[in-house]
């Protein structure tokens, strides 16, 4: 599996420093492609990923679905995407339970998620080691006045695929899930990752990520030369391969656990974490009371969000508002200017 013509060294020798202490903190970077296999597809794999089934949405772009100067007028899109993607009856994956397998055998330092789908906690990492660096959906508060909006109320409004409404007073602001998006700032203490956690890294592990979106794309290039760097991923990415201790261990992050636990000799150890994990979300999930039954593929929310959109001439409840308001001000100057 790994990728000799890309990596300077093996895993082999990475996993006998794990496994004799001699690497003890291991700094972990994830992207999408750590849930892929968990049924969220990844944004920027040609064909499967989120970003080429948007076209129906008529998006200007397809990031749009994520830019808060898009959703702060027209957050349809994203509710249609967070009907079909919300992690409430996601799994945690085998390499999601690797992750929580390195901290109890006592080698996780920390880890970076770009994922807003919390399954590396799902899994068995603990809160206090993971820094969900583009948020996550674990709250959800009002754009506007900022007040924190009802979760129960929150998750109806998520499983109809409808836009979740302010209900204070006089507001009526829609409501967002507490992710990063883009056009927002990375929460502070991504730089206190950045200060204090990466250089005290002896090992870094990349795994699914195209590093394509800074700041979190440029952790693997702060790390010192003599650090061993490894990126599990479907394909090369950022400047891997340019280093002395690189190791590229190319296809899916599954695999490549798989490939790390039988090194270490933790096979067994990784399938009972990962059996554990998936039994506490299914009782998570139960618990919650998401409706597991009638849920609408990616593609179906997409669409029914598309047909919305056109029925209003592609304008959205709150672009509407937008415009009322700032063409009321206008028609109310222009009337008061003609003594009207
Ligand atoms: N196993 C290994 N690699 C995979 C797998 C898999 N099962 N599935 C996909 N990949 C690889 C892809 O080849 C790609 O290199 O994972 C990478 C996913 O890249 P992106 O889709 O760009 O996702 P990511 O890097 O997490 O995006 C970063 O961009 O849109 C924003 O905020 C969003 O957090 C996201 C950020």
């Amino acid at each position: 599996m790994s990728n000799p013509s890309k990596s300077n060294s093996t895993l082999a020798p990475l996993c006998t420093s794990i496994s004799s202490g001699r690497i003890t903190s291991i700094l972990v970077l994830a992207g999408a492609g750590l849930s892929t296999s968990a049924g969220i597809p990844d944004f920027r794999t040609p064909e499967t990923g989120l970003y080429a089934k948007l076209a129906p949405l008529n998006l200007p772009y397809p990031e749009a679905l994520f830019h808060i100067s898009y959703f702060r007028h027209t957050p349809e899109p994203f509710y249609a995407f967070a009907r079909a993607r919300h992690p409430k009856n996601l799994r945690p994956t085998v390499a999601h339970a690797f992750l929580a397998l390195l901290e109890r055998k006592g080698k996780l330092k920390f880890v970076v998620t770009q994922n807003i789908d919390g399954l590396e906690v799902d899994a068995g990492v603990s809160v206090d080691r993971v820094l969900n660096a583009h948020g996550s959906w674990r709250g959800q508060r009002c754009l506007k006045c900022k007040v924190p909006f009802d979760a129960g109320r929150f998750r109806d409004a998520v499983g109809k695929g409808e836009v979740p409404i302010c209900g204070v007073e006089g507001c009526g602001g829609a409501v967002k899930p507490d992710i990063v998006m883009f056009g927002e700032r990375l929460p502070k203490e991504f730089d206190d990752v950045v200060e204090n956690v990466l250089p005290e890294a002896d090992m870094v592990l990349v795994m699914g990520t195209s590093l394509k979106v800074a700041p979190c794309s440029t952790l693997p290039r702060k790390v010192g030369g003599d650090v061993p760097r490894v990126l599990v991923n479907n394909e090369v990415v950022g400047d891997f391969g340019t280093r002395e201790r690189d190791v590229c261990v190319i296809g899916s992050c599954d695999d490549g656990v798989r490939e790390m636990a039988r090194e270490l000799g933790w096979e067994e150890e990784l399938d009972e974490v990962w059996r554990e994990a998936v039994e506490r979300k299914e009782r998570a999930v139960q618990a919650e009371g998401w409706d597991e039954e009638n849920e609408p593929s990616l593609d179906e929310c997409i669409a029914r969000a598309a047909e919305k959109m056109k029925a209003r001439n592609g304008v959205s409840d709150g672009h509407r508002r937008m415009l009322e308001g700032h063409l009321g001000e206008k028609m109310a100057s222009i009337l008061g200017r003609m003594n009207l």
